[in-house]
């Protein structure tokens, strides 16, 4: 394993950890709201620290961009920038639903190059190096290999705070339904990607997503033999937020189906 990634692991399980502990007392957590249906718990900001701690123990240089502490370090003296999410479904932690990750991905001169995402509750470590290929635990992991839309599975993630795109995701929602065998909301975006280059879904598409939802989900998708961009199937999609995915045959039938449906609300990047 890249050294750089065994840290990230380390730093994973650490907060991990912190996770899982909290879960067994749920009731003893002091929660609070950072806007409407956006929950932050002690543990988002614990998870965070020991990730970050963790992280700079090793690489004192490298700078980081955090959900719940923002950035830190001076991107100019490092071309490394650590991007972390140390709980990412917080709602589904927070009411025991047991689909929630940690997200910490490795971006060098921009480019994601290390990836991590932790199932704590399932004890399941997706991790990926640029060029070498994604794993689930010890396995490498590939994309579905389904290429018919009526087959698959799609994964998706529903607006949630910020509703201006409502109207265009309900049409797109509306357009997709019928051609797909099934989609599913389980509501941690760095799982859900990790879920596609594991092919237990065959695509997944969100809008307004920040990088650290899906920084090493994405990495995690293309080392497995798929392919990710925003609603145009272009490569942006880590600046707008805006994301499809899915293996090669898959991703180009969801971009024809939710292409239509740009500029409106929806923009392209
Ligand atoms: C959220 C989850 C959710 C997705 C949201 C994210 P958080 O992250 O990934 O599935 O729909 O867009 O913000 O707030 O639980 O870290
Ligand atoms: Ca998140
Ligand atoms: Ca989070």
């Amino acid at each position: 394993m890249h050294p750089m990634l065994t840290i990230a692991v380390k730093a994973a399980r650490r907060a991990g950890g912190i996770i899982n502990r909290a879960a067994q007392n749920l009731d003893l957590l002091h929660v609070s709201r950072k806007a409407h249906s956006d929950f932050v718990s002690e543990v988002d900001g614990a998870a965070e620290d020991a990730v970050i701690r963790t992280l700079l123990e090793a690489y004192p240089n490298h700078s980081i961009l955090a959900e719940e502490s923002g950035a830190q370090g001076d991107p100019a003296k490092s071309e490394y920038q650590w991007v972390i999410d140390p709980l990412d479904g917080t709602t589904n932690f927070l009411h025991g639903f047991p689909h929630y990750s940690v997200s910490i991905a490795l971006m060098h001169k921009n480019i994601p190059t290390q990836a991590v995402v932790y199932n704590p509750f399932a004890n399941e470590l997706f991790t990926a190096s640029r060029g070498r290929g994604a794993y689930l635990n010890d396995h490498r992991l590939r994309v579905s290999k389904r290429n018919q839309l009526a087959d698959c599975l799609i994964g998706t993630g529903f607006p949630f705070r910020e509703f201006s795109n409502v109207e265009s995701y309900m049409a797109i929602f509306r357009d997709i339904m019928p051609k797909v065998a099934g989609i599913r909301r389980p509501g941690s975006a760095a799982l859900d990607l990790a879920f596609v280059a594991a092919g237990r879904y065959d695509g997944f598409w969100e809008f307004g997503l920040s990088p650290w939802d899906m920084a090493a989900g994405c990495l995690l998708i293309t080392e497995a033999g798929g392919l990710v961009g925003d609603m145009d199937g272009n490569a942006t999609h880590l600046q707008s937020g805006n994301v499809v995915a899915g293996n090669p045959k898959i991703f180009g039938q969801m971009i024809q189906v939710i292409s239509p449906h740009l500029g409106r609300d929806l923009k392209m990047s």
